[in-house]
């Protein structure tokens, strides 16, 4: 009985601290103490060719809707035809910008990703951007068609391929960026987490910290892996770019139950976590930025973050794996990588 009690009485409170926190967060912006993130860099990106992926929700469509409206020619990439067919109708309709097109993408599938590459190279001779944005969270265990683990090939082996397959036509393009759209998850694992994980093993995926924990193992790769190009590409400017929490899709397959605990979660996330429009504030910065410093992480609040430099042995030792894995040439390898020889397994 006492028991019951308690769970009722720890319910009820934290649903007041909830309303609380709300009827604060509420007044804040009635009042106008609280300021979203903006970015208020001028427009350099009008007429520039970029990708996005992921662009038909969330983050990825606030971020192309802004590349639109400045009038930059956007290639949306995504792996549902009729939502990327949507977005691109809806940016028509809302910026009058005609320049906005969709490629089909699968990142979960390595043959997808040459199969996009090669559309996008039919229609096009320059790419002034990657917004490398798409990514799941909290996807069910399973391996791709690839034999890789999915999280893990979405977030970064899938992206991986995809940055190095347009490397040539960055190069060669005026001004060129990459964006990595990031998450602080990826501090909550240890780059000896990353060295440890075997992404042609099915994970167990039980618990939320599970979940939390492969998703960031995805975002630590896209950290080591941005310290290499910054390295290997002088000329193109490499970012990364967190959004901060943001209340988009890519929760929809967590708190689903209508237990209280989690519809308490639910509408916590409803009121405190920011709109798509603010989490693409980092990203947009990052694209119109005059004198962008290669290899910058940028946090949700648009400040530049120092970190320390990863290991050069283990950025190289990632990148091998990574070449072997995605199957692309030897001649891909970081030098080190082929003197020791590297084999993925
Ligand atoms: N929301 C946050 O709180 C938060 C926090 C930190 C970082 N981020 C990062 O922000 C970025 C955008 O996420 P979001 O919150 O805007 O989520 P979202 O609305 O779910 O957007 C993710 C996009 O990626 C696409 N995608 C997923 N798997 C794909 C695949 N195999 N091939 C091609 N596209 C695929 C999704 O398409 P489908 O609709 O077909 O699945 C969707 O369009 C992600 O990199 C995420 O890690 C988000």
């Amino acid at each position: 009985m006492w028991k019951m009690i308690t769970v009722v009485l720890t319910y009820l409170a934290s649903a007041l601290r909830i309303v609380a926190d709300a009827a604060i967060l509420l007044l804040k912006r009635r009042l106008k103490l609280y300021r979203p993130v903006q970015c208020c860099c001028q427009n350099r990106v009008r007429g520039k060719v970029v990708i996005v992926t992921g662009a038909s929700s969330g983050i990825g469509f606030a971020i192309a809707h802004d590349l639109a409206s400045k009038g930059a020619h956007v290639y949306l990439a995504g792996r549902n035809i009729k939502t990327g067919q949507d977005a691109v109708l809806k940016l028509h309709k809302k910026t009058g910008n005609p320049a906005i097109h969709f490629l089909y993408l699968d990142l979960q599938d390595f043959c997808s990703i040459h199969a996009f590459v090669k559309s996008f190279l039919k229609c096009e001779n320059q790419l002034n951007a990657l917004v490398n944005n798409a990514a799941v969270f909290h996807h069910p265990s399973g391996l791709t068609t690839d034999q890789i683990e999915i999280t893990y090939q979405t977030n970064y082996l899938g992206v991986f391929l995809l940055t190095n397959l347009l490397q040539s036509v960055l190069k060669q393009s005026s001004n060129p960026r990459i964006v990595f759209v990031t998450s602080e998850a990826h501090k909550l694992v240890s780059v000896q987490d990353l060295v440890a994980f075997k992404p042609r093993q099915l994970s167990s995926l039980t618990t939320f910290s599970d979940y939390v924990k492969i998703y960031g193992l995805s975002k630590l790769a896209l950290h080591l892996y941005s310290q290499h190009l910054v390295e290997s590409l002088p000329g193109v400017y490499v970012g990364l770019a967190d959004p901060g929490n943001v209340w988009t899709p890519i929760y929809r397959r967590s708190w689903r139950s209508w237990s209280l605990k989690h519809m308490l979660v639910r509408l916590q996330c409803y009121i405190f976590m920011r709109d798509a429009q603010e989490g693409a504030q980092s990203t947009i910065h990052f694209l119109n930025t005059p004198n962008p410093r290669s290899g910058q992480y940028i946090n949700s609040f648009m400040v530049g973050e120092e970190k320390q430099p990863y290991d050069s042995s283990l950025v190289k030792r990632l990148v091998a794996d990574s070449v072997f894995l995605t199957g692309l040439p030897r001649s891909s390898l970081p030098q080190a990588a082929v003197v020791t020889g590297v084999d993925g397994s």
